[in-house]
């Protein structure tokens, strides 16, 4: 162990520990930086954490620094200050300070600088600042303004060094100097919005998030990407039942600090047009809305016997829940996953998996297998139950074959699944429920509600229960946490983990007995 003194605090650290970690620590805040980023090889070219340490005659950058026995550090003398405020100084010569139309108001880097700082004005006139391109689209998802950038290089480093993809680079000399894009490149890469996150200050925007809400007005929820198999921990911004961005949250063992491009827009199908938003049902060739009693007056007049479909799009507690209802209202070994080709794409060595699905590792601990598409359609027969998914669209002839039955539909959106079905019931998206998912090693992570429902459009869980309490005289659980018991009791691969203490962010380890990374 190595000791020294920081701001006036004799602390302990382990030998090999940076200035800059030390200081965090002491100080309970993050030195000033905008070039550090600890998943991004060193830069060292903002010079904005430099701290004092005695007998050192000049001052020294403390990301670079390691703490050594008896250093008497100072993050916040005059010396420290004096220089922090030149090298703002300088920034601010050239920069345009529109921060009133910045979308990084509120969370950038230089503006809450300046406000510790107390610098408030440039000294330079408007007229006399070297003026760059503003609002310039650089890719399908990223705009750049030139003016605002403040030259720390983390979006170069990470088009270098994580995607591998070099589309930036810092081009010119001086107050010329300014970051650009690469000949004949565009920031097309499947983790673009990635340099948005990291980029200090309001140079990269979002074209998604662009104008759309002040971020101070915005509440975060921590949740899971639904994406993919991967699991990505991230924070659901949203403001009066309105999601209007996905950040990633940091978790080590699943997505450190980064997340793709496309499950980041994912968003989006929350609010989509195609909800449902009310009860369906066929007389004829005619659908309408009906009241909830009529609804289950048709699910009570259901035939018996048929196929009941789960989509690996729902939680292991409405997993659990479905595959009871299949049994009793299908038959024992009626109940299976869609077909086993559907939610698949192609995958890379970063993030983004094959299987396009958030819990398809449930579908397995239930037992549900997933036959191929023409084998599901010869299982399809009687009352074909579908939950989630799109096995119309995605079995050629399943829409067919279930036609000689009733089809019901319990899903979120019109599909084609749900164009063909005689009853449908509207369902929440992921947004607008608490659950969990198992990511493809098997890791359980909670999805929580952010969201309120559309319309008509039911609590998951509770309809399957309710559902289940009408077709069978077994008590059904009275909440959540009944539930979620009810499954580390009954499905062995959970079973021992408490299922309503997951982390509000980060995963629980991968349970005894489930496998290791599929
Ligand atoms: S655009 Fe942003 S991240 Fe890139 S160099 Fe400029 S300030 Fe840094
Ligand atoms: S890699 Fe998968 S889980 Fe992660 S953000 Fe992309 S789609 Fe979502
Ligand atoms: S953050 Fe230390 S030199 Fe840039």
């Amino acid at each position: 162990m190595v000791k020294l003194t920081i701001d006036g605090r004799e602390m302990e650290f382990a030998e090999g520990t940076s200035l800059f970690d030390a200081c965090r620590e002491a100080r309970g805040e993050a030195l000033p930086h905008f070039c550090y980023h600890p998943d991004l090889p060193i830069a060292g070219v903002c010079r904005l954490c430099q701290v004092e340490i005695e007998g050192m005659p000049k001052l020294t950058i403390a990301f670079n620094t390691t703490v050594r026995d008896g250093m008497v550090v100072h993050t916040r003398s005059e010396r420290v200050r004096k220089a922090a405020r030149q090298i703002l100084e300088m920034h601010l010569i050239n920069h345009p300070v529109d921060c009133p139309i910045c979308d990084q108001a509120g969370e950038c880097g230089l503006q809450d600088q300046y406000m510790e700082y107390g610098l408030y004005e440039s000294s330079v006139e408007k007229d006399e600042k070297v003026h760059k391109a503003k609002a310039q689209v650089i890719g399908p998802h990223v705009i750049l303004d030139k003016e605002r950038c403040v030259l720390c290089s983390r979006c170069v480093r990470f088009c270098d060094h994580v995607t591998g993809t070099s589309e930036l680079g810092i081009f010119n000399r001086g107050d010329r100097a300014e970051i650009g894009i690469a000949p004949g490149k565009d920031l097309n890469n499947p983790y673009s919005l990635n340099t948005v996150d990291i980029c200090p200050v309001g140079a990269l925007t979002s074209r998604d998030f662009r104008f759309k809400k002040r971020v101070w007005l915005l509440k975060g929820t921590p949740s899971v990407c639904p994406g993919c198999a991967t699991g990505c921990n991230v924070r659901i911004d949203h403001e009066a039942d309105r999601i209007y961005r996905l950040k990633p949250l940091y978790n080590a063992e699943v997505n450190g600090r980064w997340m793709c491009d496309r499950g980041r827009l994912e968003y989006r199908q929350v609010h989509a047009e195609s909800r449902l938003t009310e009860p369906l049902v066929a007389d004829g060739d005619e659908r309408h809305a009906v009241e909830w009693p009529e609804l289950w007056e048709r699910l009570a007049s259901l035939d018996r016997g048929g196929l009941a479909v789960a989509s690996p799009g729902q939680t292991l507690e409405e997993l659990v829940l479905f595959a009871r209802l299949g049994a009793v209202l299908c038959g024992e070994g009626k109940v299976c996953g869609g077909p086993t080709e559907a939610g698949r794409g192609e995958g890379d060595d970063l993030l983004i998996s094959g299987d396009r699905t958030p819990n398809r590792r449930s579908l397995a601990w239930l037992g549900l297998e997933e036959p191929a598409g023409a084998d599901l359609v010869a299982r399809a027969g009687g009352t074909v139950i579908v939950y989630g998914g799109d096995p119309v669209a995605e079995a050629p002839g399943f829409a067919e074959a279930a036609a000689h039955g009733t089809l019901v539909y319990l899903g979120t959106h019109r599909n084609a699944t749900c164009e063909a079905a005689r009853i449908v019931v509207p369902m929440s998206a992921w947004a607008e429920k608490d659950g969990i998912f198992a990511n493809k090693a098997g890791r359980l992570q909670a999805v929580r509600r952010a969201v309120a429902r559309p319309g008509e459009a039911r609590e998951d869980w509770r309809f399957l229960a309710d559902w289940l309490g009408r077709v069978t005289d077994e008590p059904q659980p009275a909440g959540l946490p009944e539930l979620r018991r009810l499954v580390s009791e009954t499905v062995p691969d959970v079973a021992g983990v408490d299922l309503n203490a997951l982390p509000a962010t980060g995963a629980v380890p991968v349970p005894a007995g489930s496998g290791g990374e599929a």
